[in-house]
């Protein structure tokens, strides 16, 4: 009797067959969750009130974030600016102060109601600080919007 006739190799390479395909479904790593994708944003002028709304509060909102005068869509950094994240006080704010200062403190933003910070104040040391990470907000997210004063 040759190999391909005999029934008891047929079951071996069936029992083997299962064996391989049951250990690489194990193994295999799971799919990637789902994404929630957000159409493209149209370039738009931003009062720190209606920036506040984009702080990603909920999984279905966008967050944006002021740095310069300019308005990031971060979104995609969710892990450091959403609820929870280490950064996520800086979701839906201006940024500058903080990023300036390398500090993440609550004290960093200005009041919502009040005008636009100015950061007079800040040494050569924070001014530099604060284009550096400009640069690396540039580098790595969309501009979307400039931040304005706020109306009334
Ligand atoms: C306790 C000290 C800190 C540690 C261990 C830390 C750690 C990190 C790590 C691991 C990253 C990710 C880098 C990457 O994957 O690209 C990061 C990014 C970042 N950190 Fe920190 N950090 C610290 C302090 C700060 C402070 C004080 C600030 C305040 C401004 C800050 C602001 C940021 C920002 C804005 C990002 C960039 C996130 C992005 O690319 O969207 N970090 N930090």
């Amino acid at each position: 009797m040759s190999a391909l006739t005999n029934p008891l190799n047929w079951i071996l390479a069936g029992v083997l067959s299962y064996i391989s395909y049951s250990y690489l479904k194990g193994s295999a790593p799971p799919p990637p969750a789902p994404r929630r994708k957000f159409p493209t944003l149209v370039f738009k002028e931003y009062t720190p009130k209606e920036l506040v709304e984009f702080d990603g509060r909920t999984e279905d909102t966008r967050i944006l974030m002021g740095i310069q005068g300019k308005v990031f869509d971060v979104t995609r950094g969710r892990n450091f600016y959403g609820p929870g994240g280490p950064y996520g006080n800086f979701a839906g704010r201006d940024a500058s102060r903080g990023l300036a200062k390398n500090s993440f403190d609550k004290s960093m933003l200005v009041p919502l109601e009040g005008p636009i910070d100015k950061l007079e104040d800040l040494d050569d040391s924070e001014r530099e600080s604060l284009s550096d990470w400009a640069m690396h907000f540039e580098a790595k997210y969309q501009l979307v919007g400039k931040l304005i004063e706020n109306t009334a």
